[in-house]
Order: C-alpha cells, then sequence, then structure tokens
C-alpha cells in the first residue's frame, strides 16, 4: 500500500460530503474518491440487509479504485454493514466507521454528562449509540430520537428556511431532549442544519460535529500506518448511483466549481 492511494468515502447521498469536507480541510493532500448512492436514498427506512448489501457494492467498488482506507461515512450504514465490511475487506484496506470515533470522544469528555442522539430511525432503532456509550461511558445519561424526515428534507434541499425550521422544532421540542447538555448529530447529514440546531437551543446544548471527529481520528489513523500523502493529490472524484442536482449543488458548494461528478452504475 503506498500513501499516495485515495481515500474512499461513501454515504447515501450528500450528507458524507460533511465528513469529506472535514477530511479535506485537515487533509488537503489527500485525493478523495467519493461514492454517494442517490439510487438508493433514504438509507434510513430500509433494512439492516439491504443497507449491507448495498455497502458492500460499494466497498468493493472503492477497492477497485485502488483506495488505501475506506470511510464509512454515514450512521446508518455503519450501525448495519461497518462489521460486514471489515470482515470482507479488511485484510485489504483500512476501514473507519462514523460512531466509534464519536462514541470514544463522548467517553472521554466530562462536560457531556446527559447526551441527545438524533438520527435515522435505522441507526436509532440499532441502539448503536446507547449501547457502545454504555460500556465506554456508563455513568453518562442517554437518550435517543428518531428524526426520520430530517436527512430526506436536507437531501431535497430544505435548509436555512421555513420548512426547514418547523420540522426541527417539533423534533428538538420532543420529551426525549428536554434536559440534556450535548447533541450528537448522528446523521452525516445534519451538519448541513447545525446553525438551525443551535439557534433552537439558544447555545444552552452543546452540538457535536461528527464530521470534524472523524477526519481528526482518520488523520491519526493514517499517521499510525505511515500512509499520509505528502505530495500533491490527484483530482478528487465523485460517483453517483444516480444524478439528481441537489447532490451536484451541495458538492459544489463543499468542493468549488472543479468538481467531476459521475454517474456509476454497480449495481449490475
Ligand atoms: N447520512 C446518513 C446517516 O448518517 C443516512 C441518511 C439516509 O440516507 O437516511 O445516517
Amino acid at each position: 500500500m503506498s500513501s499516495n492511494q485515495p481515500i474512499g468515502i461513501f454515504d447515501s447521498g450528500i450528507g458524507g460530503l460533511t465528513v469529506a469536507n472535514a477530511i479535506h480541510k485537515i487533509l488537503p493532500n489527500e485525493q478523495l474518491i467519493y461514492f454517494g448512492d442517490t439510487a438508493h436514498l433514504p438509507y434510513g427506512d430500509k433494512s439492516p440487509e439491504a443497507i449491507r448489501s448495498y455497502s458492500l457494492k460499494i466497498g468493493r467498488f472503492l477497492l477497485d479504485q485502488n483506495c488505501k482506507l475506506i470511510v464509512i461515512a454515514c450512521n446508518t450504514a455503519s450501525s448495519h454493514a461497518y462489521t460486514k465490511l471489515v470482515e470482507a475487506f479488511a485484510d485489504k484496506v483500512h476501514i473507519v466507521n462514523v460512531i466509534d470515533p464519536v462514541v470514544d470522544f463522548l467517553a472521554d469528555n466530562k462536560a457531556f454528562q446527559k447526551i441527545g442522539v438524533i438520527g435515522t430511525k435505522s441507526t436509532i432503532n440499532s441502539g448503536v449509540y446507547t449501547n457502545k456509550l454504555k460500556i465506554a461511558a456508563p455513568a453518562k445519561e442517554v437518550s435517543a430520537l428518531a428524526t426520520p424526515l430530517l436527512a430526506p428534507m436536507i437531501e431535497e434541499g430544505f435548509y436555512n428556511n421555513n420548512i426547514s425550521h418547523t420540522v426541527i422544532r417539533s423534533y428538538l421540542s420532543s420529551p426525549e431532549l428536554y434536559s440534556i447538555d450535548t447533541l450528537v448529530l448522528a446523521c452525516t447529514h445534519y451538519p448541513l442544519i447545525q446553525k438551525e440546531i443551535d439557534e433552537y437551543f439558544n447555545g444552552k446544548v452543546t452540538i457535536i460535529n461528527t464530521a470534524k471527529i472523524v477526519a481528526e481520528h482518520i488523520k491519526n489513523t493514517l499517521v499510525k500506518l505511515d500512509l499520509l500523502n505528502g505530495g500533491i493529490p490527484a483530482d478528487h472524484q465523485f460517483f453517483v448511483s444516480d444524478f439528481t442536482s441537489s447532490f451536484e449543488n451541495s458538492t459544489r458548494l463543499f468542493f468549488g466549481e472543479q468538481i467531476h461528478l459521475k454517474l456509476k452504475n454497480i449495481w449490475e
């Protein structure tokens, strides 16, 4: 394996771009290859079996692109497919999920005691955050709430407007989140509405930006593996399984005009 190989990143859609963007900011010399599975979006209401099968195909595709590390930039796929991807590919490529680095970060920090977690139905029903935090930090209180409308809403470009304000307010006023001091955005789409969430809580709740935590973890991992790219990276590449203009707009928003968006059918 060599340090100039790319980092592969995938999500159901634009959410993983928040992770890709955070990685690009702290590791500007790395080439990124992104796969947005827009044909199967949203993952949050799919069965664990379906999510595992999509993730395995995408993992294979990223491996074929010669990636040195694959980031499952989706909490839903991290909840259900991480173990399968490790079983299938860990002897060939390093695999990172977006949950473990966040759990470690929360466990290590005394300031976070009453933790709320919001995510897709599938992530929340899997109990992954509650279970992992129970082991890593048993003294902390954790309450989780499924917020299934948020990812499709964001994917359709509804954020920072009246519709998103109403939906966000309705979810965040749920009893599960009454007395929290910390809120984990356990869906990689949610950093796009972080400002609105922050405004709702009026700065009284710490919002955890998971993309940044995961990017730091990836940097440390590459340093440990001696795989940090020191040279000039090749251009990033962005693949989607179905073309949507909102994906293209969001990709341009994060990575500028010079993106190469390609339609890729990996399901046959
Ligand atoms: N961004 C994804 C996550 O982190 C999934 C959203 C969806 O496709 O439902 O869970």
